[in-house]
């Protein structure tokens, strides 16, 4: 959102370090939560009009803590192929099954769910908008494929704000890191 910069955020930063010195000590499931981090989630909970908010830090964090809790035993989850590496490792955490879909292929998408119909728990994950090209997700059409069964579908990674896909300026994965991939 480019506001490291804006001179109120750093005006509260500065505030914030004063009151509180530079880091919580802790992680948040251990001693790492503080007022602020309450009244953040208070506040963007009312904001969506929500009963209750999670904040993480990291998009990472979120795909792996959201998709782990949200899978269980006997459910399957439906993913793209092209998902980002949080999304795979998230499911990797769960102890559903995997059923892998071609990228942003609706048809092939519709037949595996058809062909899993019976599977008490169905889970579609896919990128808002997929880092590695810049793609968009085919929202409407996946929404479209998905309520036939009834299923809830959420996309969990970052959306476009001005429905241009994001500039990326950095090579994505680092170089010399494997990326993850289903498999
Ligand atoms: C589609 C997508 N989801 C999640 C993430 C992870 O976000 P973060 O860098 O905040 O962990 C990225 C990061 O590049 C991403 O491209």
């Amino acid at each position: 959102m480019g506001l490291t910069h804006h001179p109120k955020v750093k005006e509260a930063a500065i505030r914030a370090i004063e009151k509180y010195g530079t880091g919580c000590s802790g992680s948040r499931f251990l001693n790492g939560t503080i007022d602020l981090h309450l009244e953040l989630e208070a506040k963007l909970a009312k904001f969506m009009n929500k009963e209750e908010a999670l904040v993480f830090s990291t998009g990472f964090q979120t795909n792996l803590g959201a998709i782990s809790c949200l899978v269980g035993e006997n459910d399957i989850v439906f993913s793209d192929s092209e998902n980002h590496a949080s999304i795979i490792e998230g499911i990797r955490l769960t102890p559903g099954k995997r059923v892998i879909y071609e990228h942003n292929n609706m048809q092939e998408l519709r037949a595996k769910l058809e062909k899993y119909q019976d599977a008490p728990g169905k889970f579609v994950v896919a990128d808002g908008v997929f880092s590695m090209t810049g793609e968009l997700c085919r929202l409407k059409e996946l929404v479209d494929v998905t309520q036939l069964g009834g299923i809830i579908t959420k996309s969990l990674s970052w959306k476009p704000r001005d429905g241009n896909p994001p500039r990326r300026i950095v090579p994505h994965p680092p170089a010399g890191r494997a990326p993850s991939r289903h498999g």
